[in-house]
């Protein structure tokens, strides 16, 4: 079969390409706006270079049309934390997905457990193995309906027991494949 995305609608090629990227990495990330500390997953999300250190998440629209919270909160405040998820939080960071009003937050709504590890970053969640503290470094223009972001890594925690000395990391992320789940290490 050859599919012809011109003929497929938005969900359809959504359903074809994420079942077919797989495993997608899950950037579960925590920003701070006015004191409020919001949390939400987003799954497309890649490295693009280790030099610079970047990564880029695409970030959609609320269903009003309004940029969702996370986007809002970066382009404005500049700083981003990407916290990993494994078989301990995977149902915790469900929850953040549900959409909240922005003077709400999904770490005190769902009692989340963060920790904060550097002053100037929003702090990371303590169940996470590793979490990416970065900046703001650019959005791409796409179409107005989703807006790619690249995010600069500055510094990255690793739990003690998950790294050796010469840097080799291992970590029990778990990733999205197609609408399910899977744990990248058995
Ligand atoms: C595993 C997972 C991955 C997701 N990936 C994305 C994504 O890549 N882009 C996006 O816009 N929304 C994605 N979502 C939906 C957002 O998490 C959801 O819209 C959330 O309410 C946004 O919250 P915010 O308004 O607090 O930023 C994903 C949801 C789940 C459960």
């Amino acid at each position: 079969m050859l599919l012809d995305f011109k003929n497929l609608d938005d969900s359809t090629r959504y359903k074809v390409m994420s079942n077919t990227i797989i495993p997608r990495p899950i950037a579960w990330i925590v920003t701070e706006d006015n004191g409020i500390l919001n949390a939400a997953p987003f799954s497309y999300f890649a490295p693009l270079s280790s030099n610079p250190a970047v990564v880029v998440v695409s970030i959609g629209k609320k269903d009003d049309k309004t940029p969702k919270d996370t986007l809002a909160n970066i382009l404005k405040n500049k700083k981003a934390t990407i916290c990993f998820v494994n078989s301990d939080n995977l149902e915790d960071m469900k929850l953040t997905a549900n959409p909240l009003d922005k003077d709400r937050s999904e770490i005190s709504t769902y009692n989340i457990k963060t920790r904060k590890i550097i002053e100037e970053y929003p702090p990371m969640i303590s169940s996470s193995e590793s979490a990416l503290f970065c900046d703001f470094h650019s959005k791409i223009e796409l179409n107005g309906k989703t807006t790619p972001i690249i995010l600069e890594i500055k510094k990255q925690f690793v739990l003690d027991e998950s790294i050796s000395k010469n840097y080799h990391i291992s970590l029990n992320n778990i990733a999205r494949c197609g609408s399910g789940y899977k744990k990248l290490l058995e």
